[in-house]
């Protein structure tokens, strides 16, 4: 796993301002899953929930851990349908 510092300095996670040198660390210290690389970084755990870095940490487990597979993260979907009114007080169009 080589990079430069200046590499190593390159935001994945935007949400979060996880770099690509401590995504690495983490892929060095153990991580073979997406859910080991948000362990140990919270990377994906900002408020896109990793729509926007997901795909990048999944590209470089597949490089740096070719053997361990990539298996898609687990979603938390809300656990009921909620409408916008209930959180803003009034019915839309109000
Ligand atoms: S960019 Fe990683 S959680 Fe949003």
């Amino acid at each position: 796993m080589s990079n430069t510092s200046a590499e190593s300095e390159i935001i994945i996670c935007r949400c979060e301002e996880v770099t690509q040198g401590e995504i690495l660390a983490a892929i060095e210290d153990g991580a073979t899953t997406l859910k080991g690389v948000k362990i140990r970084t919270e990377a994906g755990m900002g408020l896109c929930q990793g729509r926007t870095c997901r795909r990048l940490i999944s590209q470089m487990l597949a490089k740096n851990r070719p053997a361990a597979g990539i298996y898609p993260p687990t979603l938390r979907p809300p656990v009921r349908a909620a409408k916008v009114s209930e959180y803003t007080g009034g019915e839309a169009g109000e």
